[in-house]
């Protein structure tokens, strides 16, 4: 299959009309087209489509027991896909949608248990991303979603990733540039009297708690190591929370400590994997990075301002499987705020191997 890649213009959508009109016939007819969202990018199919939720796992080689997100693009289109929507998640949708939230709700019949990965459940989100909302709307219908990458790999942030894991496999990229947040959506399940965080993300259980009271946080989320996960065996309430995501290609380590002591250990770890012949990437701030003498020394941001560390993560993982590091030592981040998700994906891509100095 050919991927047509169409550019968008950002300061310009509706000269872009054609486009994603022709995006919204795709997914009509059962496609798949790649669009930018304020998060990340998503690999759209039609949600009511059973066969186009098929061709999602497929193209990304995802297990097929694990959800999708249904995105809407109208506050209305929630009662086609949703059930049981409570005042608590009326609130969240009023102060956080459009924006990087997905809730999660008892499913509409009409929301076959191939989108879900059959569950009774479906997570529903509103993206804020001017090109998805206006893809949304031209679809008609609303759009399956999950994050355009191969089952895996980190989350695609730029048209470029997506093409590298999708090209030939899809039928459309709609390239809006870079995307601002760079993690994936927080996802709260509504299902419960007290609101749960299965994915922490950019709109924070402080955020939520100023506007609904009470939130908790799964206990998946918090763990720091397989042990305190349960073991191998534990099944999380967010099926895709258990599988090894976000993985660069080489072996990740994380080092929480003082910045000194982190940078002195970073060093001696670097200096002796180079003399063992291998390839080393370190993953630093702003802050820290003339901290560093060995290897291939990347700042992914600013401990000044999170959203910086947030919004190139992704893209300094892929750079290292470019670089095809054996190793990469990183530095670690605060868990609280936006530091929790970031936090939780680093530690992820560690296979939970963090080492305190
Ligand atoms: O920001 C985002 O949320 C991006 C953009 C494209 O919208 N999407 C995204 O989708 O990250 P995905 O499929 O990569 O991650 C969806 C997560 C998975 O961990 C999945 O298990 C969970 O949401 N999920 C989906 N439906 C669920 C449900 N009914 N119950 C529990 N977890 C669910
Ligand atoms: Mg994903």
């Amino acid at each position: 299959m050919k991927t047509v890649i169409k550019k968008v213009d950002l300061k310009n959508i509706e000269a872009c009309k054609d486009d994603l009109d022709e995006a919204g016939r795709i997914i009509r007819e059962g496609g798949l087209v790649a669009f930018p969202t304020e998060t990340v990018y998503g690999l759209g199919g039609n949600a009511f489509d059973k066969c186009a939720s098929s061709k999602i796992y497929n193209a990304k080689g995802r297990p097929s027991d694990n959800p999708l997100i249904v995105h809407i693009a109208d506050f209305k289109d929630i009662e086609k896909v949703a059930e049981d929507i409570s005042t608590k998640a009326k609130k969240i949708m009023e102060r956080f949608w459009p924006g990087p939230v997905t809730l999660i709700f008892k499913k509409k019949k009409e929301v076959p248990y191939e989108t879900t990965g059959g569950l009774d459940t479906v997570a529903v989100r509103m993206p804020s991303h001017p090109v998805a909302m206006r893809f949304i709307k031209s679809a008609g219908v609303p759009i399956a979603a999950p994050s355009a990458n191969t089952s895996g790999r980190p989350s695609p942030t730029t048209a470029q990733h997506v093409a590298e894991d999708m090209n030939g496999k899809i039928d459309m990229i709609i390239d809006g540039g870079q995307v601002d947040i760079g993690l994936e959506s927080t996802i709260v399940d509504m299902t419960d009297k007290v609101p749960v965080i299965l994915r922490p993300g950019y709109i924070t259980k402080e955020m939520l708690e100023r506007e609904i009271g009470k939130v908790e946080v799964d206990r998946v989320v918090l763990a720091k190591s397989k042990k305190e996960l349960g073991g191998d065996n534990y099944v999380p309430k967010a099926p895709g929370m258990k599988y090894r995501h976000y993985a660069p290609k080489a072996e990740l380590i994380m080092f929480q400590g003082n910045d000194e002591k982190v940078a002195a250990e970073i060093n001696k770890r670097s200096y002796e994997s180079i003399r063992q012949g291998k390839a080393v990437g370190i993953i630093c701030t702003d802050e820290t990075r003339s901290l560093y003498r060995y290897g291939v020394v990347i700042s992914v941001g600013s401990r000044e301002d999170e959203k910086t560390i947030a919004h190139n993560l992704y893209g300094v993982l892929r750079d290292f499987d470019m670089e095809n590091v054996d190793y990469i030592y990183s530095e670690a981040f605060y868990d609280t705020g936006l530091g929790q998700a970031i936090m939780n994906r680093l530690i992820k891509a560690a296979g939970y191997h963090v080492e305190k100095v």
